[in-house]
């Protein structure tokens, strides 16, 4: 078996933070990193694209890492409020948040079109973070492994296209504050592990997300397949998203 990927933290600002927010923000996290001891998980932050170029002249000479939010399956062209993966990597990104299940809900994305722009984010050299995850109602009926399964199969672009990351997000536990129990977070993991490998993805990074904070970081993180979080609400404070961090087995 593959050793375990390094764990990786990553912060998903949503649309949150007008410019002086994001500014002081990042500089409080990169303070820290740069003040305390080294930390076991690498570190990501996703800001809305408005803020990007501040945050990046903010990081840039850090350890901390640049992601979006979503990219257009194209590079570019006649897509009015759209961003391609090639305009993020412009701006400092290594890293772009795919098929988030706001994103699917708001504006109707499909697996294809999650697929599409996992694709495309790795054509501009960054790594998708492919987000998969049941409703509650599908939980409740018994179907949270298929559901994830499904949406696995039709939203990860072709292996030889480059290396991606998959985060569990459970619809019904993002900004909820609830959380499924630490074996149900187990068993999706270790679906999803079986899923990549068969799809010759061994050493993919799993992050699970939905309601992530400091109180619950240490027990989600040490379980079998976690390798790492997708934070919303508690990444907006840098005193939670750097206690998370530390949580990090
Ligand atoms: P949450 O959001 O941590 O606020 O639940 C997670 C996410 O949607 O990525």
């Amino acid at each position: 078996m593959a050793a375990p990927p390094r764990p990786l933290i990553a912060g998903n600002w949503k649309m949150n933070g007008l410019r002086a927010d994001a500014v002081a923000l990042a500089v409080s996290l990169k303070e820290r990193v740069l003040a305390g001891r080294a930390l076991s998980c690498d570190l990501l932050l996703c800001p809305p694209a408005t803020v990007l170029h501040d945050v990046w002249g903010i990081i840039r000479r850090s350890p901390i890492a640049l992601g979006g939010q979503d990219c257009h399956p194209e590079d570019s062209g006649a897509h009015t409020g759209d961003i391609g993966a090639p305009m993020l990597r412009d701006c400092g990104c290594s890293f772009v948040i795919v098929g988030h299940s706001e994103r699917r809900t708001d504006h109707g994305e499909t697996d294809a079109l999650v697929r599409a722009k996992a694709a495309a984010a790795l054509k501009a050299g960054l790594t998708p973070i492919v987000c998969v995850g049941e409703t509650l109602a599908e939980r409740d009926q018994g179907r949270a492994l298929a559901v994830v399964g499904r949406q696995l199969e039709g939203s990860l672009p072709e292996p030889s296209a480059g290396g991606i990351a998959v985060a569990y997000e459970p619809v019904w536990a993002i900004g909820t504050g609830r959380t499924p129990s630490n074996s149900d977070i187990a068993a999706v993991h270790a679906h999803i592990r079986a899923a990549l490998e068969a799809a010759a993805r061994p050493t993919t990074r799993i992050l699970y997300g939905g309601s992530v904070k400091p109180g619950n970081a240490g027990e989600i993180l040490a379980l079998p397949n976690v390798n790492g979080a997708l934070v919303g609400g508690a990444s907006l404070k840098a005193h939670d998203f750097w206690a998370i961090a530390e949580s990090c087995p």
